[in-house]
C-alpha cells in the first residue's frame, strides 16, 4: 500500500444506524454495504454484533456478501462481545475486530469508576483476546479528544504490544480543534514505541461542525485511515461526512494523499441513504446538498455561465450530479433567464430578452421560484405584448 494512501473507513452501518429513526433491516444494511464496496471504500463497520440477534446477522450477512472491503465489527472490551463479534465475522474474506475502552478522565472516573492502570490492562486483554480469532485488530480509545496525550500514549504502546493493527483515536464528543487533534496525531506518532508499524486512524464527530476539518488535520498530521459516515450522519451532530473528506483530498492534490473512492457516485451513494435511512440532508450540505451545485444570484449565475469555474471549484460530473443548476429567483438576472429559456428552445434576442426580463420579475417578486412552466407563460405573454412569434 502507497504510504500516501489515505484508507477510508465506513461506519454509516453502524456508527450513523445508532441515530434515532435510522434503524436498518438486514436487508437494507446489504444493499447498502454492498453501494460502499463498489463505492471503494477500504472497510466496511458493519454493525455491533452483540447488541443485538438482528445487528449480529446483518454483521454476518454482509461479511458473506462483500468481496473486496475488510468487514467490521464494534465489540466492547468485554470477552463475549469480542467472541460473537468474531463468530458474526467468521465468513468475511477480509475480517477486523474493533475493540476499546474510553481512555479520558471522565470515562475512567465516571463512567467505570476505575484506574488508569486497570484501563491499561483491559485494553491489552481485549486486544489479545480478538488476536486469537482474527489477524486485523483496530483498538479505539474512546474519548481520546479529551484525553491527556501522556496517558493516550501509553495506552497506544499497550495496545501495538498486545497485537493491534489499527489505532482509532476518536473525538467521541467533537471538543478538539483542527491543531489540537493535528498535535494529538503529531505527538502519537514522536512518542509511542512501535507506531510505525500500525495505522493510525481519525474517528471526528461533529458537535462543533469541525469533525471534517479534524480528520483533515489528522491525516496531514501523519494518520492514515480516516473513519466516515455517508452524509456525515451519526451520533448527535454525525460523524465525519465521507463525501466531504474525500473531495477535500481529491481538490487539494498537492497533499499527496489518495483514497480509492469512485467519486462518480458519492451523489447517488448519498441518495441512496437518504431514502433507506428516511434522514433527509440539508439543501446546504457540502458536495451532496441540493443547493451544492446551484446558483441562483445574478452576479453568480452570470459568471457560472460565461465560465462554471468562477464560481465552482468541483465540477459537478465528479462527484455525479449531471450539471450545475441555475435557479431562477427575484435576485437573477438577463444572463439566467436567457439561459434558462434556452434550455427549453426559446432563443430569445435582445429586445425580447428586456420585454421577458421585465415579466420575469413581476413573476419572481411573488413567489420563490421560477420553474419551467412559468418561463413558457412568460413567453406566451411577452408574445401577445410584442405580437413577437417565439420558438
Ligand atoms: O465515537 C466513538 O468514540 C466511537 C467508538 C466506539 C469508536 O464511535
Ligand atoms: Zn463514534
Amino acid at each position: 500500500m502507497s504510504a500516501n494512501k489515505i484508507q477510508i473507513f465506513d461506519t454509516t452501518l453502524r456508527d450513523g444506524e445508532q441515530v434515532p429513526g435510522c434503524k436498518l433491516d438486514t436487508k437494507q444494511k446489504l444493499v447498502i454495504a454492498e453501494r460502499l464496496d463498489m463505492l471503494g471504500v477500504d472497510i466496511i463497520e458493519a454493525g455491533f454484533p452483540v447488541s443485538s440477534p438482528g445487528d449480529f446477522t446483518s454483521v454476518n450477512e454482509i461479511s458473506k456478501l462483500v468481496k473486496r472491503a475488510t468487514v467490521c465489527g464494534l465489540t466492547r472490551a468485554v470477552e463475549k462481545d469480542i467472541k460473537v463479534a468474531a463468530e458474526a465475522l467468521k465468513y468475511a474474506k477480509r475480517p477486523r475486530i474493533h475493540t476499546g475502552i474510553g481512555t479520558s478522565t471522565s470515562h475512567i472516573k465516571y463512567k467505570f469508576k476505575t484506574t488508569e492502570e486497570a484501563v491499561i490492562e483491559r485494553a491489552k486483554k481485549a486486544v489479545s483476546y480478538a488476536k486469537k480469532f482474527v489477524e486485523d485488530v483496530e483498538f479505539y480509545a474512546e474519548d481520546a479528544g479529551r484525553t491527556n496525550n501522556a496517558f493516550l500514549a501509553k495506552v497506544c504502546e499497550e495496545a501495538i504490544k498486545s497485537g493491534a493493527t489499527v489505532l482509532n483515536i476518536p473525538d467521541t464528543t467533537g471538543y478538539c480543534l483542527p491543531e489540537e487533534y493535528g498535535a494529538k496525531i503529531k505527538y502519537l506518532k514522536e512518542n509511542v514505541k512501535g507506531i510505525d508499524s500500525v495505522i493510525l486512524s481519525c474517528h471526528c464527530h461533529n458537535d462543533l461542525g469541525l469533525a471534517t476539518a479534524n480528520s483533515i488535520a489528522g491525516v496531514i498530521a501523519g494518520a492514515r485511515q480516516i473513519e466516515c459516515t455517508i452524509n456525515g450522519i451519526g451520533e448527535r451532530a454525525g460523524n465525519t461526512a465521507l463525501e466531504e473528506v474525500v473531495m477535500i483530498l481529491k481538490q487539494h492534490p498537492y497533499l499527496n494523499l489518495q483514497t480509492d473512492i469512485n467519486t462518480k457516485l458519492l451523489y447517488d451513494t448519498s441518495l441512496m441513504v437518504r431514502e433507506k435511512m428516511g434522514m433527509p440532508v440539508q439543501p446546504n450540505k457540502a458536495i451532496v446538498g441540493a443547493n451544492a451545485f446551484a446558483h441562483s444570484s445574478g452576479i453568480h449565475q452570470d459568471g457560472v455561465i460565461k465560465n462554471r469555474e468562477t464560481y465552482e471549484i468541483i465540477d459537478p460530473i465528479e462527484v455525479g450530479v449531471t450539471e450545475s443548476a441555475i435557479v431562477l429567483t427575484a435576485r437573477s438576472g438577463r444572463a439566467a433567464l436567457a439561459y434558462r429559456a434556452k434550455k427549453i428552445g426559446y432563443e430569445l434576442t435582445k429586445i425580447q430578452l428586456d420585454k421577458a426580463y421585465v415579466e420575469f420579475l413581476q413573476f419572481a417578486d411573488k413567489q420563490k421560484e421560477i420553474i419551467d412552466e412559468d418561463i413558457h407563460l412568460i413567453m406566451k405573454q411577452i408574445n401577445k405584448i410584442s405580437k413577437i412569434a417565439i420558438a
